[in-house]
């Protein structure tokens, strides 16, 4: 299958047909042997595989290869080919992991990679794992390489390096290293200390690097070639195409049913929506919750976007003295999510018992999410995780799920968000959490209180979108702590709230650092609080990161 044609193009074919369809009749053959995933089979016309060893970098592969337009899932080293063989794989790519091959229960390729014949990439471990597996030999380096790297290509060309000069910065980060190569095995590059740091063997490849990452300036390019070059893979998977194949799943799987779906005004409950009634209509009705706890203006623009403008039929159940009724009294911050989790859940079934006839229940779960719960991202174990949070839908309500986001990273469904026409400040919104304002009313939450912290919320939102800041930052908001203090206006001394302003920027909110905010748009923010909010006379700006602080206060 190795193309040695002009530079790929996603768009075009740059496969030699004749092998493909060998590599067809292949998977074919092996799809006959049943699959429990079945209703996800022919979801996509080609994917990649992402064999995760427990790389930290094992997403980000998945993410890398879904940006040059070939779908890719990550699945676990005790894969069989039934759980991969749906995505139709043209490859596998073998993350880097922590393991040393000699290590005792060391994770190792799963046998369908060698059986379906399909090219594959090692990379760090992945490779070493390939050359200990093939017959070559992997011993502890002379040191440890991390960093950056030169490497330098051998003599003779090879699909994964064309277009490349002979040498270029890597970024490594290994301890064994490849000694001897497996039979039938060559060569392809060297660095100073891993005398074997790319290799070739039919259409296996290794890299002793880590092409994921922005440190390898060429790293882009590699996976590029490997994909359309010696995968022959043909691209095209785009927002677009995934729009339009996801309309036919869910039109396929619900077919006159009716669908209910839980909408909360955040990006991925509002994609989900969307792409149902594109899909199927006036079948679909959505329930808002207004749990009382939500920021200004959000239950009206909820409203307005999704009934009004997109003509859905949304039920809208304005639940707020139910919600600060339970929280009465309540300080501790996981009771404050108990309840209200509890509660959400009572209101939901109180409310789609007037929908009774309704089948499906249509939720936004995303792929980091299926992932986690499924471990290393065992594909045949993936299952829903039961949200940490507000949103957890009741489980006895019984009713089927449709999760079109499932296998969707958070900036594909912004993406997708965007295809769907769905107005900027919902795609780019930042993430809001199910409790909502109550854990950031810090002790017992108040109507009073609410109002105080909603005044102060909007004051900040309003001035980083000012700034030009809000779609750089992960989260920036208000927190109304118990805290008060001594201040003076005019001629009259207050004692009032203390604000504290929290602005984060993040990749996954598993870990975040404080924003350096310009000082100019902290002093705005800081001065039209006192102004505009009388019950605040002071603002501080929270300068922890995550660890050791959590982005939320409570
Ligand atoms: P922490 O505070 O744990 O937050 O650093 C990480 C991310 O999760 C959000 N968050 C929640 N989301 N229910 C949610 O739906 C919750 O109980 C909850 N607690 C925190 C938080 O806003 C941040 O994005």
């Amino acid at each position: 299958m190795v193309v040695q044609e002009p530079a790929p193009s996603h768009r075009v074919a740059t496969s030699d047909d004749l092998e493909i369809s060998t590599y067809l009749e292949i998977a074919k053959e092996k799809e006959g042997q049943g699959s429990e995933r079945g209703e996800e089979a022919a979801r996509v016309s080609e994917g990649v595989v992402i064999v995760d060893f427990g790389s930290q970098y094992s997403h980000l592969i998945a993410r890398r290869v879904r940006e040059l337009e070939v779908y890719s899932e990550v699945a676990s080293p005790d894969s069989t080919w039934d759980e991969v063989k749906s995505i139709n794989p043209k490859g596998v790519i073998l993350s880097g992991g922590p393991a040393s091959v000699y290590d005792e229960g060391a994770p190792m390729v799963p046998g369908w990679v060698y059986e379906a014949g399909i090219p594959a990439l090692g990379i760090c471990y992945g490779m070493q794992a390939l050359a200990h597996q093939l017959g070559g030999k992997v011993t502890p380096g002379l040191k440890r390489e991390y960093g950056h790297a030169v490497l330098h290509q051998g003599i003779g060309a090879s699909p994964l390096f064309e277009g490349m000069d002979g040498s270029m910065p890597v970024w490594m980060s290994h301890g064994d290293r490849i000694q001897s190569l497996p039979p039938g095995f060559e060569a392809l590059a060297y660095t100073d200390n891993s005398p074997i740091a790319a290799m070739r063997g039919g259409e296996m490849y290794g890299i002793q690097f880590h092409p994921e990452v922005a440190h390898t300036p060429q790293g882009r390019s590699i996976l590029e070639n490997f994909l359309y070059r010696v995968c022959g893979c043909r691209g095209g998977w785009t927002p677009d195409s995934f729009v339009r194949s996801a309309i036919q799943r869910i039109r396929g799987q619900v077919g006159n049913g009716r669908v209910i779906c839980a909408l909360s005004g955040g990006v991925d409950s509002a994609v989900t929506a969307t792409l149902l009634h594109k899909a199927v209509g006036s079948q679909l009705t959505c329930i808002f919750v207004n749990n009382g706890l939500l920021r200004r203006e959000e239950a009206e623009r909820v409203q307005r976007t999704f009934q009004r403008n997109m003509n859905m039929d949304l039920l809208y159940v304005d639940a707020s003295q139910r919600f600060l009724g339970r929280l009465k009294g309540v300080t501790d911050p996981e009771e404050k999510r108990k309840v209200i989790g509890e509660e959400f859940i009572r209101v939901f079934e109180d409310a789609a018992e007037e929908l009774s006839e309704a089948e499906y229940l249509a939720q936004g779960t995303l792929y980091p999410d299926v992932i986690e719960s499924a471990g290393s991202g065992n594909m045949s174990a993936a299952k829903i995780k039961t949200h940490h949070n507000v949103g957890g839908l009741p489980k006895e309500m019984n009713l089927k799920l449709v999760e079109p986001l499932r296998f969707l990273f958070k900036d594909e469904i912004r993406g997708v968000g965007e295809v769907l026409g769905l107005p900027e400040e919902i795609v780019q919104r930042q993430p809001f959490p199910g409790p909502g304002l109550a854990i950031r009313v810090l002790g017992e939450v108040t109507e009073e209180k609410l109002e105080v912290l909603r005044a102060c919320d909007w004051i900040v939102i309003d001035e980083i979108k000012a700034a030009n800041l809000y779609r750089e930052l992960w989260q920036t908001f208000a927190v109304l702590t118990d805290a008060r203090s001594v201040g003076v206006m005019g001629d009259f001394r207050t004692y009032g709230n203390v604000v504290a302003i929290r602005a984060v920027s993040s990749d996954d909110a598993m870990t975040a650092d404080w924003a350096r905010l310009p000082y100019e748009a902290l002093a705005r923010i800081s001065r039209r609080i006192v102004n505009e909010v009388p019950q605040v006379n002071r603002v501080v700006y929270d300068i922890t990161s995550k660890p050791p602080g959590t982005i939320e206060w409570e």
